[in-house]
């Protein structure tokens, strides 16, 4: 189980999370939701301690992050697999290169057991026979793709998704929702999914929680959000723009 309690979080004087709070249950898909530059990534990556909290605790089965040396995080890491926003690949390496390169580091595998996951990653997310590929020579939905594929190779307990489908085209985002369904339903992972896709979000959400002004507003199953009382969640989930918002000078998102 993973808890955020009471989470604050200010750059440069700007608060952008505030007392926001939210559990993961074992084996869920908790998909977050809410406008561009509400905190969606700011809060996934406090999960993993990639940020620190200026207030607030990250519970993850019990263990205060805040509690943990270097070495500790690092080892707690290990447990998660992490789908950045920008897919975050190195560009010097090769495509199987990126996919292994915990496996080289962590995983008690021969270089053949390497190959074989590689290609079993590569696989399930559309990739089959790139390894060889450089990012570069990738669209930015094929390396968001290599970079689904590099968090999952170390079959990892909880995988965080920043915007698995953002940029894919609807085909190909289908079947990175249906591998997401299916690490959950088999394998019982953990996800956690930021995303402002909502045909996304239904396929693949147990709950859904929406951000809103540093705040997590509401927690529901995908039918309780559709059906939301919140203007706000109703709003935001219906593409509709807030005239509120318009009026404070914001943008839709
Ligand atoms: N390392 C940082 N230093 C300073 N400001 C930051 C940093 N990281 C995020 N921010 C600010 O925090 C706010 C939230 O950013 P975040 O990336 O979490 O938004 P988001 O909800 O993920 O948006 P999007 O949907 O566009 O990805 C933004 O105003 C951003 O400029
Ligand atoms: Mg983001």
């Amino acid at each position: 189980m993973i808890e955020l309690i009471n989470l604050r979080k200010r750059f440069n004087g700007k608060p952008v999370l505030d007392q926001a709070s939210l559990t993961i249950r074992d084996g869920e898909t908790m998909v977050i939701i809410g406008r561009s530059g509400e905190g969606k990534t700011v809060l996934l990556r406090h999960i993993i301690g990639l940020i620190r909290p200026d207030a607030g605790q990250v519970l993850v089965d019990g263990q205060d992050l805040a509690a943990l040396d270097k070495k500790q995080l690092a080892e707690l890491r290990l447990k998660f697999g992490m789908l950045f926003q920008g897919a975050a690949l190195f560009d010097s390496l090769t495509v199987e290169e990126n996919v292994a390169f915990a496996l080289l580091e962590h995983a008690r595998m021969t270089p053949a057991q390497i190959d074989a996951r590689v290609a079993e990653c590569l696989r399930m997310v559309g990739l089959a026979g790139s390894q060889k590929m450089k990012p570069a020579e990738l669209s930015g939905g094929m390396r968001k793709r290599v970079g689904l594929a590099r968090a999952i190779a170390m079959k990892p307990k909880t995988v965080l998704y920043d915007e698995p489908t953002t940029g894919i085209d609807p085909v190909m985002a289908d079947v990175i929702n249906d591998l997401i369904v299916k690490l959950s339903e088999q394998l019982g992972v953990t996800g956690i999914a930021v995303t402002h896709d909502m045909v996304s979000a239904y396929k693949i959400a147990d709950r859904i929680a929406m951000l809103h002004e540093g705040k997590i507003i509401e927690v529901g199953t995908p039918d309780q959000i559709r059906n939301s009382s919140n203007p706000l969640v109703r709003n935001f989930v219906e593409g509709r723009a807030d005239e509120a918002l318009l009026r404070k000078g914001g943008h839709p998102g």
